[in-house]
């Protein structure tokens, strides 16, 4: 394990819990940041049934769950709760102006030294970082779902992140556990730039009637030897979330392969929007 650090994580939803629960159990004390108690609450209690999950697997021991719940401090109170960090980690949803609005606080309340990290899945981080009077100190930190099971973080640096905070940045998400890739800052770099137009392909194959969902799924998933399909894998990142990614693509490189099926815009208008509403291309208990 590396030193124990003190972070910050902001936002407490799926990709935020997952960052946060990943720190904690790697010995870092995470202070969770969300607006209100119920945020945090469901926050929480998917960290809860994360963790149940590894102690059922003989993973984790009751006691060593115990002590990672113990190492998570849910607050709504952002100045605080960066004030003393190493690391500030934003996950809130993909809308610039909130992400901008957060860098701001983030650079006004944490230590000077601090890398103020993103986990945007397509924000430019050159823009986010252009909020905050530390550039230099901006990285992007793109882990994936579900955050703890998943092996990768795709390090993003911006314009003008330094040397160091690359460096210290990886050093960091290799004490996690984790491998890193590192992309240069265009729209998607490259996890979603490749992801996405496979996932808005799958649609546009089931939109113009080329095959049935379980069958573009199965020969994605046995052909391809992915663990999903890409449509059960759209349903659980959320067909908003990819019509957003998409529409980012779109607009950043004005390059019209990355414009989003119609019968995704639709699902988004039927609130269809996968696993979190219990129906996307597949119905869900
Ligand atoms: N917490 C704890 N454990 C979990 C977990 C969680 N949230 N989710 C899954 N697991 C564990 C299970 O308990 C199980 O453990 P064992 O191997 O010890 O039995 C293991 O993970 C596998 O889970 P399941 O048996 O339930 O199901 P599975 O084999 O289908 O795996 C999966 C589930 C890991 C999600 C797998 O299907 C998978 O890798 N899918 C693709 C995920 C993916 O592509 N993610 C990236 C999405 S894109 C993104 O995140 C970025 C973006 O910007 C949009």
């Amino acid at each position: 394990m590396s030193d124990s650090l003190r972070v910050a994580v902001i936002g407490a939803g799926t990709m935020g819990n997952g960052i946060a629960q990943t720190f904690a159990m790697h010995g870092h004390s995470v202070n969770l940041v969300d607006l209100n108690e119920e945020a945090l609450e469901r926050g929480m209690s998917t960290i809860r049934r994360s963790l149940e999950r590894f102690v059922r697997k003989e993973k984790l021991s009751a006691e060593q769950s115990e002590e990672i719940l113990g190492r998570i401090q849910p607050t709504t109170d952002l100045a605080g709760a960066v004030g003393e960090v190493r690391i500030a980690v934003e996950a809130v949803f993909e809308r610039e102006d909130v992400k901008r609005g957060i860098f701001e606080q983030l650079d006004k309340h944490a230590p000077s030294g601090a890398i103020l990290a993103s986990n945007t899945s397509s924000i430019p981080i050159t823009r986010l970082a252009a909020a905050t009077g530390r550039p230099e100190k901006v990285i992007g930190m793109h882990f994936m779902n579900p955050v703890p099971i998943m092996k990768l973080v795709e390090v993003i640096r911006g314009n003008r992140t330094s040397d160091e905070t690359l460096a210290e940045t990886v050093r960091i998400a290799e004490g996690l556990g984790k491998t890193v890739g590192v992309a240069r800052d265009y729209a998607g770099f490259v996890s979603n730039r490749v992801l996405m137009p496979m996932i808005n392909e799958a649609a546009f194959c089931l939109y113009e009637g080329i095959a049935t969902r379980e069958d573009i799924d199965t020969i994605m998933k046995l052909g391809m030897n992915h663990p999903m399909g890409p449509l059960t894998l759209a349903d659980f990142v959320g067909i908003d979330v990819v019509v957003e990614i998409l529409d980012i693509l779109y607009r950043d490189f004005g390059d019209p392969k990355f414009r989003a099926c119609p019968l995704l815009r639709k699902m988004v208008e039927a609130g269809k929007l996968g696993r979190k509403t219990g129906e996307g291309f597949y119905a869900y208990d």
